[in-house]
């Protein structure tokens, strides 16, 4: 049997996961993540289908076992449930899962359980429908909530809830968040707002709310218990006295992580960007076209990338944001 290769940079980090944003468009605008006008990129400059399914098995050949498609919001693009087909029947991989704002899941949910989609991250920042519009700018609370009722129905058992905390839009919401996570037996991360992008109508030093505060806010009601329990992201676990629902904190700012990641992501255009906090990246989109019948050439562009992965991010609320990509263009 031959041994399987490995992604490795020059930190000695594993990569074995691959986050691929399949579009930058959205139903929803929410105001951590999108400016109120935004210009979205041409479809012509896309990756098709294909070539993103060629690419998720380039990559399962050099190691990489999981792979999360992302957005934008990703069921919102033509014909996505045959790439879940595609990478679903990959041998190497042995976790497709996704991260979706929740809207499309009535009609999507079956078949995205079908393709063999292992697990959900749903966000969902308010349960006050006037609220969830105002972060959401447009998005029906009741839209979402009813998909993840049907997400649940048709068997996923592995749904995490993301939920961006924002000082006085939603952070009188934490624990409201946590009962309904519980009432649903699922899970839910806390996440600290990243400043990704310039966004006119919001002040990000202003909306910080740490993951300390909330920790703080959950002690009043619940009891945390610190695990070890990882799903190889930056989550840090906690379980709750008398329940099976994990509350996780995504803390980029207060709780660093970058010295375990494990993780790269390709653009709806194709640009393998090796961390969300830099601008290092390669084009794998004139890889793919100039050898359209060659993935040798392909797996050494992606084997070449790994010496220029950074070693972590910088981010800095205080300031003007020194990555001007939105996060609907790398999908988190
Ligand atoms: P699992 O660990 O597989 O459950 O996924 P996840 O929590 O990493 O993925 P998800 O798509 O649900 O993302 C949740 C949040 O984590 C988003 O706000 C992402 O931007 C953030 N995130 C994911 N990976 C990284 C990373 O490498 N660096 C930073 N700073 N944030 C990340
Ligand atoms: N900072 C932190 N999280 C963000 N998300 C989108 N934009 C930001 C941001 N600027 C979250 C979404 C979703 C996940 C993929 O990323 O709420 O849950
Ligand atoms: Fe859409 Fe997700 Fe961005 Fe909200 S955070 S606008 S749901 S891509």
């Amino acid at each position: 049997m031959s041994v399987q290769e490995q992604l490795v940079d020059n930190f000695s980090r594993v990569v074995n996961y691959v986050r691929i944003s399949v579009t930058d468009r959205c139903d929803f605008r929410c105001i951590y993540c999108m400016d109120d006008e935004m210009k979205f990129i041409p479809r012509a400059q896309l990756l098709t289908l294909e070539e993103i399914a060629r690419i998720g098995k380039a990559f399962t050949e050099l190691g990489v076992n999981k792979i999360r498609i992302t957005g934008g919001e990703p069921l919102i693009r033509r014909n996505i449930i045959k790439l879940f087909n595609d990478l679903g029947a990959l041998p190497g991989l042995k976790e497709l899962v996704t991260t979706t704002n929740g809207s499309q899941l009535e009609a999507m949910a079956q078949q995205l359980k079908d393709a063999g989609v292992k697990r959900l991250n749903i966000s969902l920042d308010s349960l006050d429908a006037n609220k969830f519009k105002r972060i959401t700018r447009v998005g029906d609370l009741n839209k979402v909530l009813d998909g993840i009722d049907t997400a649940l129905a048709v068997g996923f058992k592995k749904i995490k809830i993301n939920a961006v905390i924002l000082k006085n839009r939603n952070h009188d919401e934490v624990v409201d968040l946590v009962n309904y996570v519980i009432d649903k037996g699922i899970d839910i991360s806390f996440i600290e707002e990243m400043p990704l992008g310039v966004i006119g109508d919001h002040d990000r030093a202003e909306a910080y709310y740490s993951s300390d505060e909330i920790r703080r806010d959950l002690e009043s009601s619940f009891e945390l218990i610190p695990t070890t329990e990882t799903t190889a992201g930056p989550s840090k676990y906690y379980k709750l006295t008398g329940h099976n629902t994990r509350v996780g904190f995504i803390s980029p700012h207060s709780h660093n992580f970058c010295d375990q990641c494990n993780r790269v992501r390709l653009t709806c255009e194709g640009r393998l960007l090796l961390c969300l906090g830099q601008e290092h990246s390669v084009d794998l989109r004139k890889v793919v076209r100039a050898h359209p019948d060659n993935d040798e050439a392909l797996k050494q562009a992606i084997r070449d990338a790994m010496s220029i992965k950074p070693k972590g991010h910088d981010f800095n609320l205080n300031e003007k944001p020194i990555i001007f990509r939105h996060m609907n263009v790398t999908g988190g």
